[in-house]
């Protein structure tokens, strides 16, 4: 296992489910707090009948709160999630995973899953069964899209007494993903990234036009996750029909046209610069502006010519940005993406596969071959695109920028939230 950071000063806030893996969290606490981790307790009522508040109250030495309604003070889901710097839910049960996949608030725990914006670790345990079933594994999908890390559970012997994938993950792969995601935390703060996302269209007439196949998902992915990565972001974007990310500036744009030029006009302003957009290649040369009738049609409006190539043209007027490119191929993926990182003069290139029933394009999960300018090219196995876009980052800062080291925790107390 690879040399993490230790967790000195950092807040964790450490949700207790009710599985029968809640006995597990205490051995959990113990780790936490003894690599350095400031730790709060919070239970679900059932998981009170597992293991008594005390037992969490005395391994933290802080009062442990179990009901939305006890204590004297309002609103105390705010004020705890406001006060961390990750949220831990361990073990997570089917019931928990649902209610904050489906945001419904309705204890303690649910309540201020719903108000954390900081990153959020569940640690699944319950029965095979439970865990394989379509309505969890839509549930688990739909969290990571958002960028909550769900860890998978083990296979092994289960509470039942069946064997199966349902135990409670490994300790040090707990700790591992959360010093993982404390290490992102704001990792991106002073950088300025413009991202491009979509396809663009290009009109035939006054109603048709030529497009392209790309949802915009990966481009979308990659701006939120640098936001909540601390990061100014804009987001220039093509015809999607995906809710613009929060904390991050917009700008819809049709043609490659209108993309080049919103693009252009930030360049300047950017550090970095990732062009996910698929930029239609073509466009019509003489586009009608009215509609054109049926009995008229004659092909000539669909006599095609090239589109400015936006990455290209940047390339030429950088002056500090890190240019990261995305290649879209069918075949000769690793010869052609590496091609095309030289011809643009890019600093990194993501490389994806096209064809096949898994196309990158338009789905929700892709792989991807990482190829940075100096450096070995670095396969990527089939992500979420949300995580894959978290692991782009992580390479990037790594590989290109200046000063890739993350934040001390003790120097970084602020917390934003982003709407
Ligand atoms: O040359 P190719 O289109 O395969 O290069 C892909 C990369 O170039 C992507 O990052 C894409 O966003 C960008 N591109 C562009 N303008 C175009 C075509 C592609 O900026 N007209």
């Amino acid at each position: 296992m690879s040399e993490r950071r230790s967790l000195r000063g950092a807040r964790i806030l450490l949700c207790v489910t009710g599985s029968i893996a809640a006995y597990k969290a205490v051995s959990l606490l113990r780790a936490l707090t003894r690599d350095g981790a400031e730790v709060s307790v919070v239970m679900t009522p059932s998981a009170t009948r597992f293991v008594t508040p005390l037992t969490f109250e005395t391994l933290s030495g802080r009062p442990v709160r179990h009901g939305l309604f006890d204590g004297a003070e309002t609103m105390p889901h705010l004020r705890a999630t406001d006060e961390a710097d990750l949220v831990l839910v361990a073990p997570a049960t089917a019931n928990c995973l649902a209610k904050c996949a489906l945001g419904v608030a309705d204890d303690l725990v649910s309540t201020l899953l719903l108000a954390a914006r900081c990153p959020i670790v569940m640690t699944p345990a319950m029965d095979g069964d439970m865990w394989e079933h379509p309505a969890l594994v839509s549930h688990v999908r739909a969290m990571r899209e958002r960028g909550v890390v769900v860890l998978e559970p083990e296979d092994g012997p289960l509470a039942s007494g069946l064997i199966g994938k349902g135990r409670f993950p490994a300790e040090p792969t707990v700790m591992e993903a959360v010093a993982a995601c404390l290490d992102r935390r704001r990792d991106w703060a002073g950088q300025r990234v413009l991202v491009s996302a979509g396809p663009t269209r290009e009109p035939i007439d006054a109603v048709r036009f030529v497009t392209n196949a790309s949802s915009g998902k990966m481009g979308y992915a990659v701006a939120d996750a640098a936001a909540r990565r601390g990061a100014d972001v804009v987001l220039v974007s093509g015809p999607t029909a995906l809710a613009p990310p929060t904390g991050v500036t917009t700008v819809d744009v049709l043609t490659a046209d209108e993309m080049a030029r919103e693009m252009e006009a930030r360049f300047a302003w950017a550090t970095v610069l990732v062009m996910t957009a698929a930029v239609g290649d073509f466009r019509p040369r003489r586009p009608s502006s009215v509609k054109i009738k049926k009995h008229d049609w004659d092909g000539a409006p669909l006599a095609l010519e090239r589109t400015p190539d936006i990455l290209a043209s940047l390339s030429r007027k950088r002056t500090h940005q890190i240019l990261v490119g995305f290649a879209a191929e069918s075949d000769n993926l690793l010869d052609n993406g590496r091609k095309k990182l030289r011809q643009k003069d890019l600093d990194f290139i993501v490389i994806n596969r096209v064809t096949g029933a898994d196309s990158a394009l338009g789905g929700d999960t892709s792989d991807a071959i990482f190829l940075p300018r100096h450096g070995q090219a670095m396969p990527v196995e089939r992500l979420p695109k949300r995580l894959l876009a978290d692991r782009l980052l992580d390479t990037v800062r790594d590989q290109c920028l200046t000063h890739p080291s993350a934040p001390a925790l003790e120097s970084n107390r602020e917390i934003r939230r982003i709407h």
